[in-house]
């Protein structure tokens, strides 16, 4: 691993960072108060890959888990240009995954993903998402249909 970073819930200190993260990685962003009220929604989760600088946390990384009536959906999965291809995603998504059962019984996880992001399909199937739908022309700047992918744990080895 060529540099070292925690996995960690957001805290206000981190908005801006957090701000800028989505900014960088997405064409229809949210912005600095879609942030903050996450942070008094006790249905939200957003986990951030912190790294020490010399000027505090550099933010990486995050990603977010709305409970949703007992499902998890998972969105604002970012990473920054210069650190992807690290499992930076991975090990949020991971910690993600196990803070949803732990905290709010989570068993079934969703998430939505442009038909073209090869990289971030690649990515969710790794992790043991499965395709189980079209949504056509869903996303905007680009274009581009929604892939529904969802991870079923319920009733495993039934
Ligand atoms: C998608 C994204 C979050 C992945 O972050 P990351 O930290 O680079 O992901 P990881 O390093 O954990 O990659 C995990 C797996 O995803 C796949 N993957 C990652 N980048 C890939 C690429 N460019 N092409 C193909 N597969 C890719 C690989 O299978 C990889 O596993 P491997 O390294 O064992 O081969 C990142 O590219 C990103 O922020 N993109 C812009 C925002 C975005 O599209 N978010 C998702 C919205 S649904």
């Amino acid at each position: 691993m060529p540099f070292k970073y925690d996995v960690r819930k957001m805290q206000e200190k981190d908005l801006d960072k957090v701000t800028a993260l989505e900014a960088a990685c997405f064409s229809m962003p949210w912005k600095y108060q879609d942030f903050k009220d996450i942070l008094t929604n006790p249905d939200r989760i957003y986990l951030v890959a912190a790294s020490k600088d010399a000027d505090g946390d550099e933010i990486l990384g995050g990603c977010m888990l709305t409970n949703i009536a007992g499902e998890g959906d998972i969105s604002n999965v970012a990473v920054y240009e210069k650190y992807r291809n690290n499992s930076i995603a991975t090990q949020l998504l991971t910690k993600l995954l196990e803070l949803g059962t732990e905290q709010y019984g989570i068993s079934s996880f969703t998430l939505e993903v442009r038909s073209q992001n090869a990289a971030a399909r690649r990515l969710y199937e790794k992790l043991g998402f499965l395709s189980e739908g079209i949504r056509p022309n869903f996303y905007e700047r680009p274009k581009d249909d929604a892939v529904i992918m969802w991870k079923r744990n319920e009733g495993k080895g039934d």
